[in-house]
């Protein structure tokens, strides 16, 4: 199974990709792990993506595209995986496409998880992600067991840079303007399907069993 999340920044993308990742036994490729990976190792990719990260822009296509499609033709992805972060544009939809056409295969779904802008805002100030796994918590709506700690690795838990308001309003303008015409793009395609995201955490993740199966 080949599935994309779509959805506004923290419209909860990567909380249910986990989610689908860990039921369905596939991979969650996530470019905004990767890079956030990348910054802290240091790498020349993390060095160039950190600045466009920071002010609240995408990553140039040149330095997403191939990353995503060297990582689905790997072994692991043999079975399916969940698309997290990608693509975000529709010249990377289209670089998706025609990638997985040149293998004779196609995504399955694309998960639309749809929140208003208003509570975003609300949201990401009160992310916390951890330094250590990547977990990611809530201060008020998936907080972790002890305040600032995480519940897997024990871990400090951040505010992470791209979630301070001003970039956050900034990462808004960017999705409407640059990945929102996605939604069109995979309705034609056929294979959009819409979530509500504003639910609770376990809520959004049932209506997705729904439309992946049991
Ligand atoms: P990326 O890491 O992909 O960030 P994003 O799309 O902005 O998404 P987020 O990770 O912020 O949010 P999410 O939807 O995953 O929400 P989450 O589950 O954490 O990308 C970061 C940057 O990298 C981009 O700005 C860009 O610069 C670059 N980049 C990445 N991919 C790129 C690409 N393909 N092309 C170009 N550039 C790229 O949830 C948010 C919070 O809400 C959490 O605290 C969570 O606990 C909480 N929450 C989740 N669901 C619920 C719920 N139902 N109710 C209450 N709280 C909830
Ligand atoms: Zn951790």
């Amino acid at each position: 199974m080949k599935v994309i999340m779509l959805g506004a920044p923290g419209a909860g993308k990567g909380t249910q990709a986990k989610k689908i990742a860990s039921k369905y036994q596939i991979p969650h490729i996530s470019t905004g792990d990767i890079f956030r990976a990348n910054i802290k190792e240091g790498t020349e990719l993390g060095k160039k993506a950190k600045e466009y990260m920071d002010q609240g822009l995408l990553v140039p296509d040149e330095l997403v595209v191939d990353l995503v499609v060297d990582r689905v033709k790997q072994d692991d992805c043999k079975n399916g995986y969940v698309l997290d972060g990608f693509p975000r544009t529709i010249p990377q939809a289209e670089a998706l496409d025609k990638a997985l056409a040149a293998l004779g295969e196609k995504m399955d779904y694309a998960i639309n998880v749809d929140v208003p802008d208003e509570n975003i805002v609300k949201r990401m100030g009160g992310r916390r992600a951890c330094v250590g796994c990547g977990a990611t918590y809530h201060i008020a709506y998936a907080a972790p067991k002890q305040e600032d700690i995480c519940d897997v690795c024990g871990k400090e838990l951040i505010l992470r840079d791209d979630d301070k308001p001003e970039t956050v309003q900034k990462r808004l303008d960017v999705y409407h303007e640059q990945t929102q015409p996605l939604i069109d793009y995979y309705h034609h395609a056929g294979i959009l399907r819409e979530v509500d995201g504003t639910v609770d955490i376990d809520d959004v993740f049932a209506s997705i069993i729904k439309i992946l199966g049991e």
